[in-house]
């Protein structure tokens, strides 16, 4: 291995639940906390910021060759900085999240991307590290001894946004989820659960609930490691 740090890897879709239940599974086992997604996300905000057309791979690309991004992976102290710039609160804006499947989809970014995370990882100063998102259990951590598809049905994800996002009906939230579902899915299949990955199912579940669930999962299979 590249590195002696756990990996328990959390992959799910948008809406799941997942960044805060990574979040405080990661506080119970003692481990950092890496959000994947938001590397995406500041790369997107890096290439605007350059007005970079985010539909354009090679530009996007030349956009990577000065993108120092940075992240802490203290679960109980987040940010994420593009250089000196915290980019914590802007990654989250709506012009971001439209510009993200772009950036996303380019192969190379991907490869330059999973780099940077093997990096943070085994820098960490942790004994692990939750890292949660997309392509975490196939492609940036397929042999970690723990590996989670944490999923809920499109309405329940649908209801848990809308009660997060003020200013949009319950229709338009889960027409915006579909959609991003849809474009995410094209540049990795995160609904469906690879061989040796165990789902946990959130659908009828409240949050403390499938925290207790993903830290069983995750404690079975360290257990085993
Ligand atoms: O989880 P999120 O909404 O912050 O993810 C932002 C975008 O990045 C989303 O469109 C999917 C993409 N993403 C990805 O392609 N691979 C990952 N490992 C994480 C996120």
């Amino acid at each position: 291995a590249a590195s002696d740090v756990v990996i328990v890897a959390v992959d799910g879709p948008a809406g799941s639940g997942k960044s805060s239940v990574s979040k405080q599974v990661a506080r119970a086992l003692g481990f950092g906390y890496l959000d994947t997604g938001a590397a995406y996300r500041a790369l997107a905000w890096h290439a605007l910021a350059r007005e970079v057309d985010t539909s354009d791979a090679t530009a996007v690309l030349e956009a990577v060759s000065d993108f120092d991004f940075r992240i802490s992976l203290d679960p109980d102290d987040y940010w994420v900085r593009s250089g000196e710039v915290d980019v914590t609160e802007a990654i989250r804006e709506q012009r971001v999240t439209d510009a993200v499947s772009g950036v996303a989809r380019v192969p190379a970014i991907r490869r330059a991307i999973n780099a940077a995370f093997r990096r943070l990882v085994a820098a960490s100063g942790r004994p692990g590290v939750v890292v949660e998102g997309r392509d975490i259990t196939t492609v940036v951590a397929p042999d970690a001894p723990a590996r989670i598809l944490l999923t809920a049905d499109p309405a329940v994800r649908a209801a848990r946004r809308s009660a997060e996002i003020s200013g949009s009906t319950a229709a338009e939230v889960a027409e915006a989820l579909r959609r991003r579902d849809s474009s995410d899915s094209k540049v990795v299949d995160f609904l469906t659960a690879a061989p040796g990955v165990a789902v946990v199912d959130s659908t009828a579940l409240d949050f403390d609930e499938t925290v207790a669930e993903v830290l069983a999962v995750a404690r079975r299979e360290l257990g085993g490691a």
